[in-house]
C-alpha cells in the first residue's frame, strides 16, 4: 500500500511512518518541520518539507496514494487560545486543502488524527463518541471542524473518511518545547533531573494516557478498513489516571522522589477525561497492549534524553 502522512515528522507521525515502512509499505511524508524533526524517520520514508496547504506539492505527493493520514496540525491547547487564527488556518485550512487535493487526484481514503479534548468537561465518564462535544479551546474547535470537513467533503467527493479521537498519547521522541510541554515528557524530564514538578490545580484531575504504539496500531487498522466510512472512534487506554497518580508512577519507574509544587492559581483543565474504547474494540478490534507503567518504562528505555538521566540504566527492565 502507498501512504501519505501529513505532519509525518512529528511525534505520532514518525512512529506511524517507521512502523508502516517496517511492514513493507511505501510511505511519503509532508511536514514543514515547525514542530517535527526528520532525523529519526526511517531512511525508506520519502520526506518532503512543505506546508500542508501547498496544493501543487500535495498533487505531486498524492499520486498513487491509497490512504492519507492527516496529522499535520498545531497541537498546543493553551497556545491556541493566544493564536486562534493561526490554529484555524493550519488545522482547519490544512484539512480542507488536503481534501481538495485528494479530490483532484482521486485519492480514496483519509484517516484524521482528531482529539479527545473535544469532549471538554463531561459529568459521565468514560466518554463515548455520542456525547455532545464541549469545546474549550480553539484547538478543540479546529479538530471538530476538521472532522466535519472530512465527512462533509468526503461524501461529496467520494472519499472514505474516518476520525480517530486520540486521548493523551505519550512515548519516546515526544517533543519537549519550552512553552507548553506535554505532561508526560515534562514530568519525566523534571523528576529525572531532580527538579521540581509544577502541578496546576490539585493534581486530582484525571486523563487517559495511551502509549504511542497502541495509537499507531489503531491508525494502521483504521487505514486498512473499508467499512468504517464516516465513523469517529475514541483511541485511548480506557484507564483513568490522576496527575498525582502519574507522578507516583514516574517516581516508581525512575526510583526518584518528585518535588511537587501545586499552583492553585492556574486551572488544571477539565476535572476528568477518560475514553470509552468499546467502539474501537468493536470496529477495529482495538485492545491497548500497554499499561501506563510499561509505557513509561519503555519511554525511558527508548528515549536517550531520559535513559541517560537514569542512575543505573541496567536496572531498567523492558517489556518482553
Ligand atoms: N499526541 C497526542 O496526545 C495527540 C492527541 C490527540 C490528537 N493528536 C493529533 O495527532 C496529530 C499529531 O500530533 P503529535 O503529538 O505528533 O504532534 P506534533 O506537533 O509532534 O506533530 C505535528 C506535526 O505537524 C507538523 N506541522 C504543523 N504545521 C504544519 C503545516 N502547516 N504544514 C506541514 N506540517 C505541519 C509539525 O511540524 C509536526 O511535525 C496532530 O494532528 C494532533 O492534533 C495528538
Amino acid at each position: 500500500m502507498n501512504y501519505l502522512i501529513t505532519g509525518g515528522a512529528g511525534f505520532l507521525g514518525r512512529h506511524l511512518a517507521n512502523k508502516l515502512v517496517a511492514l513493507g509499505h511505501n510511505v511519503r511524508v509532508i511536514d514543514d518541520l515547525s514542530a517535527g524533526e526528520k532525523d529519526s524517520l526511517d531512511h525508506r520514508v520519502l520526506f518532503t518539507r512543505g506546508d500542508v496547504r501547498d496544493q501543487p506539492k500535495l498533487w505531486t505527493l498524492l499520486h498513487d496514494i491509497d490512504v492519507v493520514y492527516h496529522l499535520a496540525a498545531k497541537v498546543s491547547l493553551p497556545q491556541s487560545v493566544l493564536y486562534p487564527r493561526e490554529y484555524n488556518d493550519v488545522n482547519v485550512g490544512g484539512t480542507v486543502a488536503v481534501m481538495e487535493a485528494m479530490r483532484a487526484l482521486g485519492t480514496p481514503r483519509i484517516v484524521l488524527a482528531s482529539s479527545g479534548t473535544i469532549y471538554g468537561d463531561q459529568k459521565r465518564q468514560p466518554v463515548d463518541e455520542d456525547v455532545p462535544p464541549d469545546l474549550r479551546t480553539p484547538y478543540a474547535v479546529s479538530k471538530l471542524a476538521s472532522e466535519h470537513y472530512i465527512f462533509t467533503l468526503g461524501r461529496h467527493y467520494g472519499i472514505q473518511s474516518v476520525a480517530l479521537r486520540i486521548f493523551n498519547a505519550f512515548g519516546p521522541g515526544q517533543a519537549l518545547p519550552p512553552a507548553y510541554p506535554p505532561v508526560v515528557p515534562q514530568f519525566l524530564n523534571r523528576i529525572l533531573q531532580g527538579g521540581s514538578v509544577v502541578v496546576f490545580g490539585s493534581g486530582q484531575q484525571t486523563r487517559d494516557y495511551v502509549y504511542v504504539e497502541d495509537v499507531v496500531d489503531a491508525l494502521i487498522i483504521a487505514g486498512e478498513r473499508d467499512d468504517i466510512d464516516g465513523e469517529v472512534i475514541n483511541i485511548g487506554s480506557g484507564v483513568e489516571t490522576s496527575v498525582n497518580d502519574l507522578i507516583a508512577l514516574i517516581e516508581q519507574v525512575t526510583a526518584r522522589k518528585a518535588h511537587v509544587l501545586y499552583n492553585d492559581d492556574q486551572s488544571g483543565g477539565v476535572q476528568r477525561l477518560v475514553a470509552d474504547i468499546e467502539k474501537a474494540e468493536r470496529l477495529l478490534g482495538y485492545r491497548p497492549r500497554w499499561t501506563l507503567e510499561d509505557g513509561l518504562t519503555e519511554t525511558i528505555h527508548q528515549d536517550p534524553r531520559f535513559r541517560t538521566l537514569m542512575p543505573n540504566p541496567i536496572s531498567i527492565t523492558t517489556r518482553s
